[in-house]
């Protein structure tokens, strides 16, 4: 019988946890993973079980999150189903799910930082040959070469993350763009009544999530400009985000 080296890891993970909670128990202490904001897959997945629903059916109802219109009509006009399309930030697959069933002639490239959600993917999401999976650095795209992805789509990644996060991956959207490509993002917006009063509500609450990042549209289309995009068109959703959608110059 042989015995996988991921299993020898995990078990000595799992002993290693038995040993550091015996010893905290006496003092009515016990450890626990802390997941960054951002890496949403695992608890996204425990509250949808918690109320009984797949997890995508779950965050479309709790998040206000149409998944499928949106893409209807922010993303699928600028896609055949040939098209190179690179979703960043895709989480349990809300919207993969669907760009997927699409793309079946093209490739859909998905990237995320959180191994927890690349795995969930690999487990989940229905075989096509055109998906390909990646687990990112978190600041890049972990392609070397320019100009050849028709879409770069991403949605609730630039509600987190601080500018620094957004710049370099417009920079990046840059590279691996076509010419005439587009990328589609959603962010919350300050400058707009509805952006402001959803800060508002933010704060207001008993425990805000500070991991939410606010900006001003002037700052996200100096940003865009700066690195060869056109804005072409917003659009402001039911949960307080606003998508952009913009193409290279
Ligand atoms: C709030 S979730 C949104 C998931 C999905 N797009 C949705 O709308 O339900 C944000 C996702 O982006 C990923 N993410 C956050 N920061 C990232 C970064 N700097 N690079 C790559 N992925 C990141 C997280 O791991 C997570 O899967």
């Amino acid at each position: 019988m042989t015995v996988g080296m991921s299993t020898l890891k995990e078990g000595a993970v799992n002993a290693l946890k038995r040993a550091a909670k015996a010893s905290l128990a006496p003092f009515n202490l016990t450890i626990s993973r802390v997941q960054p904001y951002e890496a949403c897959t695992l608890e996204w997945v425990e509250e949808a079980q918690r109320e009984g629903m797949a997890v995508n059916d779950y965050i479309e109802k709790d998040q206000r999150k149409p998944a499928l219109s949106e893409l209807e009509s922010l993303v699928f006009p600028h896609l055949s189903k040939a098209s190179i399309v690179c979703e960043l930030g895709p989480g349990t697959g809300v919207y993969t799910r669907y760009l997927s069933r699409l793309i079946t002639d093209g490739e859909l490239h998905v990237i995320d930082s959180d191994s927890n959600a690349i795995e969930f993917l690999r487990k989940h999401l229905p075989a096509n040959p055109a998906v390909r999976l990646y687990v990112n650095s978190g600041t890049s795209l972990p392609f070397e070469h320019r100009d050849w992805v028709d879409l770069a789509f991403c949605a609730s990644m630039f509600t987190g993350g601080n500018l620094s996060y957004f710049c370099r991956y417009v920079d990046e959207f840059a590279r691996v763009l076509k010419s005439g490509g587009h990328c589609v993002f959603d962010y919350f917006d300050v400058c707009t009544e509805q952006g402001w009063q959803g800060l508002q509500r933010n704060m207001a609450r008993k425990r805000p999530i500070f991991a939410y990042a606010y900006h001003c549209t002037e700052t996200i289309d100096k940003v865009l400009n700066s690195r060869g995009f056109r804005v072409l068109g917003r659009s402001t959703t039911g949960r307080g985000s606003v998508f952009v959608t913009a193409q290279k110059i």
